[in-house]
Order: C-alpha cells, then sequence, then structure tokens
C-alpha cells in the first residue's frame, strides 16, 4: 500500500444518482470525494453548492474535497464549512491579499484549508502561504470544466519547491488525470489526485482508481 489519496471529482458522475456513485467510489479504494463548485464568474460554468454539499454530506464518511471556484471565497466559507466540507480550497486568482484571512477564517472552523492557482499563476505568489495551509492544489488545465487535457507546467511547477520544508502540506492535483499524468504527477512528490473523466466515464472504474493508486 502506498499513501497516494484519490479524489474523485462527482463533476463527472451521473448527478441523478450521486449516491450510488459515491458508494461505488468508495468500495473501489477512493477516501475523499472532489466537489467543484462553480459560479459563472470565477468560470465560466455553473455547478453545484451548498444543498448538495449537505445531501452529500449525509450518504458518505468519505471526505469531502470541496473545490472553490469563485468570486469573493471569504463570503461562502462559512456555509460551506457548516455544511459538513473537511477540506476547503479556494483561488488565489480570486483572493490575493486576503488570502491569509481566509486561511484562518476555513481553519476558524476547525477545517483543513487549501490553495489553488491556475496552470499559469507563478508559485512564487503563494510561496508565502505555505507553512500555514493543509493543501496546495495545482490545476492541471484551466478551471471549468470536466474532460480536457492534462497541462504539464501546472505541476511542473512544484520543482521550484522544496516540499521537505512543509511536512504537513498535501500536494493534489487537479485536471485531465489518468494513469500516465497521475504517474508524472506522483513522481514530482504530489499525493492527492484528482480525476473526473478518468474515473467517472470509465467501463472499469475498480480498474481506473486502482491505476491511479499505484
Ligand atoms: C476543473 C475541475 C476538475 C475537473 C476534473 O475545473 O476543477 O475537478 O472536474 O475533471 P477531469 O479529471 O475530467 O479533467
Ligand atoms: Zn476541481
Amino acid at each position: 500500500m502506498n499513501d497516494i489519496i484519490v479524489s474523485p471529482s462527482i463533476l463527472s458522475a451521473d448527478f441523478a444518482n450521486l449516491e450510488a456513485e459515491i458508494k461505488k467510489i468508495k468500495d473501489f479504494g477512493a477516501s475523499w470525494v472532489h466537489v467543484d463548485v462553480m459560479d459563472g464568474h470565477f468560470v465560466p460554468n455553473i455547478t453545484i453548492g451548498v444543498p448538495v454539499v449537505k445531501s452529500i454530506r449525509m450518504v458518505t464518511d468519505l471526505k469531502l474535497d470541496v473545490h472553490l471556484m469563485i468570486e469573493n471565497p471569504e463570503k461562502y466559507i462559512e456555509p460551506f464549512a457548516l455544511s459538513g466540507s473537511d477540506i476547503i480550497t479556494f483561488h488565489y486568482e480570486a483572493s490575493k491579499e486576503k488570502t491569509e484571512e481566509i486561511i484562518r477564517l476555513i481553519k476558524s472552523f476547525g477545517k483543513k484549508a487549501g490553495l489553488s492557482v491556475k496552470p499559469k499563476t507563478d508559485i512564487n505568489l503563494i510561496r508565502k502561504y505555505l507553512p500555514e495551509l493543509d493543501l496546495l492544489l495545482l490545476m492541471t488545465v484551466e478551471p471549468g470544466f470536466s474532460g480536457q487535457s492534462f497541462i504539464k507546467e501546472g505541476v511542473d511547477k512544484i520543482k521550484d519547491i522544496d516540499l521537505s520544508l512543509y511536512p504537513n502540506l498535501l500536494v493534489e492535483v487537479d485536471g485531465g488525470i489518468n494513469r500516465e499524468t497521475g504517474k508524472i504527477c506522483k513522481a514530482l512528490g504530489v499525493k492527492v489526485l484528482v480525476a473526473g473523466n478518468y474515473v467517472f466515464k470509465s467501463d472499469n472504474m475498480k480498474e481506473a482508481i486502482a491505476n491511479l493508486r499505484e
């Protein structure tokens, strides 16, 4: 057993059967569920919000890995925390000088705090927050849609960070992750793989999750 965490993105799941879909990924070895929240402003797409997180919380004990792709994330931390999220991740491109305050706010609810950067965002802009963070989410597609192709530049920037300085930081990647691209990320020290299409659109979900964990 290794310590790779698979966090399937329910954006690619069958929304009419979410409970069954989540049960399947749990049986097949996923330990987190990735929930993509989009507001139609930060990204050109609208997905799901607090009521869905609440409902999922009632049917699973998997960790809820909530990825906020929204403007003004500070306004929505409380409702997402109270709805049963375990990890709340927001975007540096949306938080800028409010980043530190939002990290503290998430932690004040006893939740794990994650910060995400888009593929082209300079990693040096967020270096100072790393000691406070539980999770760094490196986007390997432009956020907004599932089913896009992996952008290697998004994860390559991790080479500029000495991960041994942050023993409690988990690095997660999101976008275009499959067996091959997952391998590239794991070799760079990534511990959490988000995958939407590769897991939920697979003919063999069990094998897909096993391939990511190997
Ligand atoms: C993209 C989302 C991703 C996406 C992943 O904005 O944050 O989580 O749903 O989907 P795949 O794995 O299909 O690229
Ligand atoms: Zn995501």
